[in-house]
């Protein structure tokens, strides 16, 4: 995926992952009624995002240190999206019917990716040395996985690889990240795209300013439940810190091709199931402390690593595993003690992207940690479900106009 093409934008070789659709690419040939290979693909300039604030406000401090994401779905999966208007609202909504619950579906061969990046801006500099950056890095779990300072450490990225100063502990070149210059569109869009106000204003990019690939969220349609994979960069990557792990690493080095630099330098955490032994795709409540099962924790530290119980997951027990009437007591299906981004799973919190009319375009509270979920629970009755893909819920991924270039 994160092999060079040979497709170009503004004079530079593309990625593979790089490019795929947007789901704003999607929405533009929704409005212009067009085929995705119509649509002008320079919307938004690869649609660098502002940093995100929600859920990493800690790690604000110093200023610099969060992170910029986006959204990606490969070919076949845009053109599902589009072929089912999955990224209209008002489509969703007529899916909605009382008392029962519908869902969109895409198919085996759809991929989504979140990428993210941390850009280097003149922030991030280092006082007095033009070419060399900071930022914080993850260095594995510490109780409750906050504050910042208690998970991190500060390391420097040198922009020319012959840096004195390189000693692969403290400084590393630029060389062994994926990386590349931001062009002036991108350096535009990342000072002025904006989604729910939810983030970190007070930084700017100009073009020329270094991005580092942090990691990136894969998923693939390959099973119903999808699978579960995200990367980021480690230092040792032969013993990454959690929530990777040297047999995820051991893995990596059975390829049979092996992985270039500096993918290489990437570790890889993921989640195939929400609890182990997998529970079934539905059915239940279940008892979870009678069937004696083992969270699987999945998660990219960059990204949901910071989240907290109050934050991010503030409704688990009151919205969802409550007493539901006669359909029993889904209080027994909650694990307690799994209520942060570090006790969190992937497929769980994908599970709950649905949609009903009381959520109609409005931030939802619907994230769950690593809970099992089964898909016919009863808070889902009522609701368009959204096949774990949740930039489809509306509101989430801004706009075309909102990701504009000049
Ligand atoms: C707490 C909830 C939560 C957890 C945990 C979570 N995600 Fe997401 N994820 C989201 C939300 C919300 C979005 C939508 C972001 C947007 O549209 O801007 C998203 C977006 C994505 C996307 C983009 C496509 C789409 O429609 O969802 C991928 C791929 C993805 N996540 C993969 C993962 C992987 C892999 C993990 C675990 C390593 C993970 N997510 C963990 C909430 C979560």
């Amino acid at each position: 995926m994160t092999e060079t093409t040979n497709q170009k934008y503004k004079g530079r070789k593309l990625r593979r992952y790089e490019t795929w659709y947007a789901p704003q690419d999607v929405m533009l040939a929704m409005k212009e009624n067009k085929g995705l290979g119509e649509v002008s693909r320079d919307l938004g300039a690869l649609q660098f995002r502002q940093k995100f604030k929600f859920g990493h406000e800690d790690e604000l401090n110093p200023q610099a240190g969060d992170i910029s994401g986006k959204v990606k779905y490969n070919p076949a999966m845009a053109q599902t999206a589009l072929n089912g208007k999955f990224l209209d609202s008002m489509v969703l909504k007529t899916m909605i019917k009382q008392g029962e619950i519908n869902t969109v579906n895409f198919t085996t061969n759809n991929v989504m990716l979140k990428p993210v990046y941390r850009v280097l801006t003149t922030m991030n500099q280092v006082e007095g040395k033009k070419d060399t950056y900071y930022f914080h890095l993850w260095t594995g779990k510490k109780d409750g996985g906050k504050p910042d300072s208690l998970f991190s450490k500060k390391i420097y990225v040198c922009t020319n690889p012959k840096d004195p100063s390189i000693d692969n502990k403290t400084t590393y070149s630029i060389e062994k990240f994926i990386h590349h210059k931001m062009s002036e569109d991108e350096a535009y869009t990342y000072n002025h795209s904006s989604k729910e106000g939810q983030e970190f204003v007070g930084d700017s990019a100009i073009a020329g300013d270094p991005v580092i690939l942090l990691g990136m969220h894969v998923s693939t349609r390959e099973t119903k439940r999808w699978t579960w994979q995200s990367f980021y960069w480690t230092e040792n990557p032969d013993a990454p810190v959690f929530p990777s792990s040297s047999v995820m690493a051991a893995g990596r080095n059975k390829l049979n091709k092996k992985l270039e630099s500096p993918a290489d330098h990437y570790a890889v955490t993921i989640g195939y199931s929400m609890m182990s032994p997998a529970l079934p795709y539905d059915g239940g409540p279940i008892d979870i402390a009678a069937k004696g099962v083992t969270p699987v924790y999945a998660l990219n530290p960059y990204i949901e690593g910071t989240f907290t119980e109050k934050e991010v997951f503030p409704n688990q027990l009151s919205d969802y595993y409550k007493n539901w009437g006669a359909e029993g007591n889904y209080k027994k299906q909650f694990y307690i003690g799994n209520n942060d981004g570090i006790t969190s799973n992937c497929m769980s919190c994908h599970s709950q992207a649905y949609y009903n009319n009381q959520m109609l375009d409005a931030a939802v509270g619907g994230f769950l940690a690593d809970q099992y979920v089964n898909r016919d629970a009863p808070w889902f009755k009522g609701s368009v479900q959204l096949d774990f893909a949740w930039s489809l819920f509306p509101g989430f991924e801004p706009p075309p106009s909102k990701v504009d270039q000049p």
